[in-house]
Parts: C-alpha cells; structure tokens; sequence
C-alpha cells in the first residue's frame, strides 16, 4: 500500500520508480535511429512531476490491483504526456524554449525531430499497453479497455481535441463554460485517464466506485489546468522550469483573463473541494489521494 503518512517522501518515491520503469521500457539512445530515440528519453526522462503516473498507481492501489502491472500503464500516460508537451511547445503551438528546466525538445533537437519524438512517443504508448508481457495476467478485454481509455483520452474528443480549442481561441473571449470545456479535454482527459486505468488494471471495480473516480478525476484535473493558469501569471520561469507569463503574451484565455487572480483562485478550492467529495464516496484508504488533492490546490492557495 503508498504510505501517507509522509506524503512527500511517498511521491518522491513514486517519481523515482516512473523515472527507472520509463528508463528500462523506452528505446535506447544508442538503438537506431539514435537521434529519435536520445530526443524520445529526452522528453521522458528526468523532470516533470509526474503527477499522471503517480494517479495510476494511487488508483491503482486504491482498487488493489497488482502494483506489478500498475508500471506500463504509468509510463504509458507518462509518454503520452511527455508527447503533448513536445507538440506544445512547437513554434505552431506555443512556441516555448523552456521545459522541466531545459530547452524544449524542438530547441535541443530540431522541428523535424521533435514532431517524430512526439508521434513516436505516441505509438510507443499504446504498444506498449497492448503487448507488454507484464499485461499478459490481464483479461484481453481489460487489456483493450486500457487502450481504448489512453488513446480516446488522446485524440479529437481528448487532449488533442482541447489543443485545437486552445489554438483556435487566441486573441478571443471565451464564456466560463467554454473555457471549461477546452480545460476539461486539454488536461482533464489525460488526468481522468490515468485515475481511470489505475482502477481498469483491478478486476473488482464496480460502476458506482469507478463513476465517483472518474467524478473526483475530472474535478482534479480541472483544478489541475486553473492552477497552471494561475502559476503563468504568478510564478516565474525558474520556480516553473518553463516559461511564465507566456499566456498573456501570447492571448490566451486562461482563467485570469476571464475571472481574475482571485476568482480563479475560488474556483480553484472549489474544484479541489468537489474532487474531495467524490473522493470520500470512493471510500477506502484514501488518505495518500487526499493528500495529492491538496498537494495541487496548494502550488496556487
Ligand atoms: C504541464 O503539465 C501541461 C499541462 C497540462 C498543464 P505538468 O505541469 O504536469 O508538467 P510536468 O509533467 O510536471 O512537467
Ligand atoms: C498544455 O497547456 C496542455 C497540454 C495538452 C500540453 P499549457 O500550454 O498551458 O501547458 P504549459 O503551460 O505549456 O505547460
Ligand atoms: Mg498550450
Ligand atoms: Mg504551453
Ligand atoms: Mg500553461
């Protein structure tokens, strides 16, 4: 079981076991073609919070599912992320220098490389969720319903889906429900997957736990995207490892565009609120989650 007890030594160890499990399962830099595979390891490798992988072992623990085959699905959602950081960073998107402390992949690389790392990235996820032989215990359909809830949350309905809301939205004033919807899938759907394929990996999962998950998840993950609106406008590039105040430079709508710091920050504990409620229907040994909730609303309250 993740102890709680001390939370930041739990996650910090949580980060360290993503951190071997991605080195061990991604290509190696010396395998051809090295370029793709040293930027693929760049990406992935060393930095990041790891927030989405630690949701699919939290979960995963929460449901009891065998810690054993919490790893690749961990990774996987770590990979798919890792690619949408890639393409967001790219001079068509947002068009950023700075990630995890370090350049972005397009500047250490090139365009090329960084458009083939993120695709790359991409596929390497779901093979990986659909032949590794740690999954081999699975049902098949469990198996599928891993790969059906990462790549649904991933495309046009999903994270690339509220990409193009964002990239479409410059310079615009979205209403409050908008912006929601672009949050919700641009973030959210990545954040309510990983919870999601923490509890699919356990075979005793019932339709009531698994809707208050997916509840608590989506209400996390909105808390998670006010947040990082409201780190743009008030942190600054070293305490973030990436640019901040880029939103208003570049004229997002954010939260704080439409509501202001404080609002944003109401709306915030309210989302952090909401998650907890849906949380505490869950029941269980929650405290490690409990934790990880308040861990997000306090990098901004
Ligand atoms: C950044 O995500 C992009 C968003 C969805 C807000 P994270 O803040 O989780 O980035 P890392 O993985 O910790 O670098
Ligand atoms: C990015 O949102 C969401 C993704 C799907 C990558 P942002 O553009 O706000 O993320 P940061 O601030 O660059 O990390
Ligand atoms: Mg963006
Ligand atoms: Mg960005
Ligand atoms: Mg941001």
């Amino acid at each position: 079981m993740i102890g709680s007890a001390d939370f930041k030594a739990s996650w910090s160890a949580l980060q360290d076991q993503t951190q071997q499990q991605l080195d061990r399962l991604l290509p190696l830099a010396t395998e051809p073609p090295t370029r793709l595979h040293e930027a693929m390891r760049y990406a992935c490798i060393d930095g990041g919070k790891r927030l989405r992988a630690i949701l699919v072992y939290a979960c995963g623990d929460l449901f009891s599912a065998d810690p054993q085959v919490l790893h690749v699905p961990a990774c996987a959602v770590e990979c798919m992320h890792a690619y949408s950081l890639i393409h967001d960073d790219m001079p068509a998107m947002d068009d950023d220098q700075l990630r995890r402390g370090r350049p972005t992949v397009h500047v250490a690389y090139d365009e090329g490389i960084a458009l083939l790392a993120g695709d790359a990235l991409q596929a390497f996820a779901i093979e990986i969720l659909s032949n590794h032989e740690s999954l081999s215990q699975l049902k098949t359909q469990t198996q599928l319903k891993l790969v059906s809830t990462l790549s649904t949350a991933s495309g046009s309905q999903g994270m690339a889906g509220g990409q193009g809301i964002d990239i479409e939205s410059i310079g615009k004033r979205l209403s409050l429900p908008e912006l929601k919807i672009m949050h919700e899938k641009k973030t959210g759907a990545l954040i309510c997957a990983s919870a999601l394929m923490g509890a699919i990996c356990s075979e005793n999962n019932e339709i009531e736990q698994i809707n208050n998950l997916k509840k608590f998840a989506k209400h996390l993950g909105l808390l998670f995207q006010i947040t990082d609106d409201i780190l743009d406008e008030t942190s600054t590039d070293q305490a973030l490892g990436k640019t901040a105040g880029k939103d208003k430079a570049h004229d997002k709508p954010t939260y704080i565009t439409l509501l202001g710091l404080e609002a944003s920050r109401k709306q915030a504990m309210l989302h952090h609120q909401r998650a907890q409620t849906y949380l505490e229907k869950i029941g269980g040994n929650i405290e490690f989650l409990t934790q990880l909730n308040q861990f997000v609303l306090k990098r901004v309250c």
